[in-house]
């Protein structure tokens, strides 16, 4: 089993310390969820993760299969398993949903073996009804432009549906469940579940207990000030809940601004 190992990460957007020595490791079959403040980090870690190229690493590393993948291009990190599902997808118009998951799709097959010719268009198919159905999403979606229009919940479940029919190792979602109405929370994260187990391994971004109650995470971790203070097991998101964040202000005092 693989694991994804941030090691004292530090990342400076625009010129400032955001992250500030992040250390977390997510191993395939495990769910990890990221809470904290607005502000404090943690799509910052996500788009460090991906290689956006506004997030400038100054210090650490991130192994995954043997690699330090912030040494690889985001197609790479992709290739490789690791997946983002963004806390504001952009639309690609011109692009189907369709065309857009086949291609990732391919290109993923492809770099793992040069010979590949692709998914037969009619598996490629079989298999995005299959997860469309999951995820109840109307078939007609396929056909639509990559989030052109999509209201903001559809956009959650098109992020989903590229996690489900790119079947990463790791996966990384942004606040996927922010915009969602209670039947699509619900939905969502049965999809996430069926997706779940020993090959992969999610890191879930929120603001709310609510989907952890659908997506019981193993660990629950706080970010305060690009930093991870806490981390504690799926209670430690019931008590924020109740108390917020300052108790964990107070307690890290000495190294908050
Ligand atoms: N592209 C950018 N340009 C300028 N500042 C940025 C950029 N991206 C992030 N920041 C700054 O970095 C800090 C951390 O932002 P980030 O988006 O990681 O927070 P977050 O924890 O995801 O917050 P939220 O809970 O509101 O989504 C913020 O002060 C933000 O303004
Ligand atoms: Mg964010």
């Amino acid at each position: 089993m693989s694991e994804l190992d941030i090691c004292n990460l530090h990342v400076n957007v625009e010129n400032r310390a955001v992250l500030k020595g992040v250390n977390l490791t997510v191993r395939q079959g495990e769910v990890h969820a990221l809470m904290g403040p607005n502000g404090t980090g943690k799509s910052t870690l996500a788009y460090t993760l991906m290689g956006h190229p506004n997030y400038k690493v100054t210090e650490g590393e991130v192994w995954f299969k043997g690699r330090n993948i912030l040494e690889l291009e985001p197609d790479q990190r992709a290739h490789l398993g690791v997946f983002l599902a963004f806390q504001y997808p952009v639309a690609i118009p011109g692009v189907t949903v369709a065309n857009f998951l086949r291609s990732a799709l391919n290109a993923r097959r492809r770099a793992a073996n040069a010979e590949d010719k692709g998914m037969p268009i009619p598996e490629f198919r079989k298999m995005l009804k299959e997860r469309m159905e999951l995820l109840k999403m109307d078939h007609a979606f396929a056909g639509r432009y990559l989030n052109e229009g999509f209201s903001g919940g559809e956009k959650k479940r098109a992020e989903v549906l590229q996690m489900a029919a790119l079947q990463p190792e790791i996966a990384v979602m942004d606040e996927t469940d922010s915009g969602l109405d209670i039947d699509a929370l619900r939905i969502v994260s049965e999809g996430v579940n069926t997706l779940r187990g020993p090959h992969l391994g999610v890191l879930v971004i929120t603001h709310y207990q609510r989907i952890l109650n659908y997506i019981r995470p193993d660990f629950v971790h706080i970010m305060l000030d690009g930093r991870i203070v806490e981390t504690g097991e799926a209670d430690l998101a019931l008590h924020l809940e109740e108390h917020g964040y300052d108790w964990l202000r107070e307690k890290n005092g000495a190294v908050m601004a």
